[in-house]
C-alpha cells in the first residue's frame, strides 16, 4: 500500500501528535531520494524497530558545494514511492525548499574537528549542510530513532555527535553497507557511472579488501599505499580524494590497525567521486 506523502510541517506535526498520544515510538530514515536496496535496508530496520516509521526525501542544497552536482542529483520521487510500497511505512515526507529554509533562515548546525578530515577536508561546508538538516529532519518528526548507513561513516559519526552535543533525544542506529554482487557499495551515484565506469568501480572494494586483510595481519599502511595507488590506476580511477586508516570511534588516524579502526576511500572514477569504507579488526 503506498505510504501517505507529506509535505509540509504542520501535515507532519498533526501526524506525529497522534501517535505520540498513542505511545507509539517513531524511527526516521534520512534520504536524499534516488532509493537504493541500500536505503531499503535502513527501512526494513527501522519498521523492526520503531512501531512507526517516516521516511524523508530531500535533497539538501545546503550540503552540496559544487551547483553541477546539485543539479544533476537523480530525483526520483515517483519510483521512490514504489519502492516504498511493499515496507508499509507510515508517511514519506518530502518538503521542499521553503518549507525546510523558510525566507530569512539564518541558522548554521556546525560540528568542529571530525569534520575538518577525510570528505570534510574536500568538501568545504558538507557536513554543515548535513548536520543543519538531519537537526531539522530530527526535530520535525520528533524521532526516536533513525537510521543512518555505514556507508557514509563520517556522516554517521557527526551526526550521532551533533544529537549527542545538541541534547536531541534521539537514538542514532549505524546499518551495515550494502554492496552490489561486485561489491561495489551501494550509492544513488552509480546511477551517474557510464557502464565501462562501473564494471571497473568494484576494483576499489578489491583493492580495500586486499588492504585490510594485510592491516588486520599487522602492516603498516605506508607499505601498503604503492601498490593500491598502482591497481587503482591501473583499473582506471583517477585522483584519490583519500585512502586512510582511521579509529572507529574517533577517526583520528592510524599507522597501523592497532585498535578497531576503518580504512576509508574516495577516489574519482570517470568523473564521479566514489566513497567506501571497511571495517580493519586487528588481528
Ligand atoms: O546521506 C544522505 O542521503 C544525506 O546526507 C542525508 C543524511 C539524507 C542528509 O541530507
Amino acid at each position: 500500500m503506498s505510504a501517505p506523502i507529506v509535505r509540509t510541517r504542520a501535515e507532519l506535526r498533526a501526524m506525529t501528535a497522534g501517535w505520540r498520544r498513542a505511545g507509539e515510538t517513531i524511527g526516521v530514515v534520512p534520504t536524499m531520494g534516488a532509493l537504493h536496496d541500500g536505503h531499503l535496508s535502513l527501512v526494513a530496520r527501522a519498521k523492526s524497530t520503531a512501531d512507526r516509521v517516516i521516511v524523508t526525501i530531500f535533497v539538501n542544497p545546503k550540503q552540496f558545494n559544487n551547483p553541477e552536482d546539485l543539479k544533476n542529483y537523480p530525483r526520483t520521487e515517483h519510483e521512490d514511492a514504489r519502492k516504498l510500497e511493499r515496507f508499509g511505512v507510515d508517511a514519506i515526507y518530502v518538503p521542499d525548499g521553503a518549507q525546510m529554509y523558510p525566507e530569512g533562515f539564518a541558522t548554521n548546525v556546525s560540528v568542529t574537528r571530525m569534520t575538518d578530515i577525510l570528505c570534510g577536508a574536500h568538501r568545504a561546508g558538507h557536513f554543515d549542510g548535513v548536520a543543519t538538516v538531519v537537526a531539522k529532519l530530527f526535530l520535525q518528526t520528533s524521532a526516536d530513532f533513525a537510521f543512518f548507513g555505514e556507508k557514509d561513516f563520517q556522516q554517521l559519526q557527526v551526526v550521532r555527535r551533533m544529537a549527542r552535543d545538541l541534547d536531541i533525544p534521539v537514538e542514532v542506529i549505524g546499518c551495515p553497507t550494502i554492496r552490489e554482487i561486485d561489491g561495489l557499495a551501494m550509492s544513488s551515484r552509480n546511477l551517474l557511472l557510464s557502464d565501462r565506469a562501473r564494471a571497473r568501480a568494484a576494483t576499489l572494494y578489491e583493492v580495500m579488501e586486499d588492504m585490510g586483510d594485510a592491516l588486520s595481519a599487522g602492516a603498516l599502511v605506508a607499505d601498503l599505499l604503492s601498490d593500491a595507488r598502482r591497481r587503482l590506476d591501473a583499473a582506471g580511477f583517477g585522483e584519490i580524494d583519500y585512502l586512510e586508516l582511521r579509529r572507529n570511534d574517533t577517526l583520528d588516524l592510524l599507522e597501523r590497525a592497532e585498535v578497531p579502526a576503518r580504512l576509508f576511500a574516495a577516489v574519482w572514477m570517470a568523473g564521479v567521486r566514489l566513497i567506501d569504507n571497511i571495517d580493519v579488526t586487528p588481528a
